[in-house]
């Protein structure tokens, strides 16, 4: 079997727990795109796991792939790794394989993704991390990538003919260009690190689906983050949606037997870019405080907002989702009326569906229809008909939108906090 899971809103769904507790399912989980700008976060008793690169399969049998089309910071990977073991948890090649093809995160993307960043007039609010420039680099093929970085010899011949270009670029971006060779005695060591991880990783999942072996397909970030479809300029560097998986992959698409989308019963967003359910008073502050609505990955304030049916009906359009599980439940007790965005108005007429710039997206007003809220404490129950009523209608309201069956609702970090329907 070969289930997809995605991110519906805008990342930070709690796509790691819904991953860490379907593992046990599946004999492998493959990250499939981004890097380190994800922060996927896993709850097991006491013990929080904050995760970047590794797929948060990591604490189950499961074996981990990071696929081709992931961009990888290798000290990052490594401090993970370490983490990790020093938890007890060991990270072997038996465990991990990363693809020779995936692409490696340079000082000097981080350094470029900075100064642009710095430069823009309208900021995008990255995670700083080098994304966008070390997907620049895969598609202008002037990538490092791991086959090169864990072969001294290619890895040196590839930096002599790199790091001049790099220079120049990021003097022209106005930076001091110290980076780009002084990272070199580091990144040979990581490279002869991650040396022993090498594997085909499109050839190993299609293999492993041939001996019909479960694979679970993990998304990071989220529907409206993707680089094609999503509220561009503010997104991401890689396709976040469904299809993506199979390209990044290297799986055709007949294979695909499920696909889950994550969708958190609010919304928030992480930097810049639209979000027209945004709630900056104190329903804003309250959600942020009872969702600990803080970036994994920068710390930075996540902005909050209600449930919004318009970009859900587009991330069900971009997914195709079989099923989803709609997590953070919990999080919405105690706020008194709920609302839920059905329809936005724009230039006079009511829509249903978002426009496709994110300009004419900003201009949207949401339009509400509203719910009774709920006081009891709802992360201690474990059946869908134990929920107070208002709590069960509103799940039923939000399937009714989506059209779509929610078979799971998560109702608090830990992996029992779940009710499966
Ligand atoms: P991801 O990027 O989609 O994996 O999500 P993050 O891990 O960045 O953010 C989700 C946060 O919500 C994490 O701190 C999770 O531990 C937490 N979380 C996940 N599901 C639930 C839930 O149902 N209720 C509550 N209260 N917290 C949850
Ligand atoms: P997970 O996997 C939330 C956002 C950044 C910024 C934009 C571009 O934890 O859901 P980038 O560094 O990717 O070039 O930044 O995308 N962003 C995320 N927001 N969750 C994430 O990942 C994100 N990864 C990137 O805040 O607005
Ligand atoms: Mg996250």
């Amino acid at each position: 079997m070969f289930t997809i899971l995605t991110g519906a809103q805008f990342g930070d769904e709690g796509k790691g727990k819904i991953i860490d507790v379907l593992s046990s399912g599946y004999d492998i989980v493959v990250r499939f795109q981004g890097g380190n700008n994800a922060g996927h976060t896993v709850v097991v008793g006491d013990d929080t796991y904050k995760l970047h690169l590794l797929p948060s399969g990591v604490l189950t049998d499961a074996r981990l792939l990071i696929g081709p089309g992931v961009v990888i910071d290798p000290g990052v990977l490594i401090g993970e790794i370490e983490m990790l073991e020093s938890a007890g948890i060991r990270i072997t090649p038996e465990k991990l394989g990363i693809d020779a093809k995936a692409s490696i995160i340079m000082p000097y993307h981080i350094e470029m993704d900075k100064l642009r960043e710095q430069g823009r007039k309208h900021k995008i609010g990255t995670t700083a991390r080098g994304i966008g420039f070390a997907y620049i680099d895969k598609t202008s093929r002037d990538e490092v990538r791991l086959a090169d970085l864990s072969d001294k010899n290619i890895f040196l011949a590839t930096m002599d003919e790199l790091a001049p270009q790099k220079e120049r670029a990021i003097i022209d971006l106005g930076g001091a260009p110290g980076v780009v060779r002084a990272c070199i005695p580091d990144y040979t060591r990581y490279g002869a690190v991650l040396k022993p991880y090498i594997t085909d990783v499109s050839y190993e999942l299609n293999h492993a689906l041939d001996s019909d072996r479960n694979v679970l397909a993990e998304g990071a970030q989220g529907a409206h983050l993707d680089i094609i479809h999503g509220t561009q300029k503010y997104v991401t560097s890689s396709s976040t949606t469904a299809g993506g998986a199979c390209v990044y992959l290297g799986i055709g698409p007949t294979r695909v037997d499920q696909v889950i989308g994550v969708v958190k019963a609010y919304i928030t967003r992480v930097g810049e870019g639209p979000l027209p359910t945004e709630q900056t008073g104190e329903i804003g502050d309250r959600l942020r405080e009872m969702g600990g609505e803080f970036g994994t990955t920068t710390g930075r304030p996540r902005r909050c907002g209600w449930f919004d049916a318009p970009l859900a009906r587009k991330a069900v359009y971009l997914n195709a989702y079989s099923n989803i599980a709609l997590t953070k439940l919990d999080v919405l007790t105690g706020l008194g009326p709920i609302k839920v965005c059905t329809e936005y108005e724009l230039d006079g007429e009511r829509i249903t569906y978002p426009p496709e710039l994110s300009s004419d997206l900003e201009r949207c007003v949401p339009v509400y229809e509203e719910m009774d809220g709920w006081d009891l404490d709802i992360s201690i129950v474990d059946a869908f008909s134990d929920l107070p009523a208002a709590a069960q209608d509103y799940v039923c309201r939000i399937e009714e939108i989506l059209k779509v069956d929610i078979r799971i609702v998560s109702n608090g970090p830990k992996r029992d906090q779940m009710i499966v329907r």
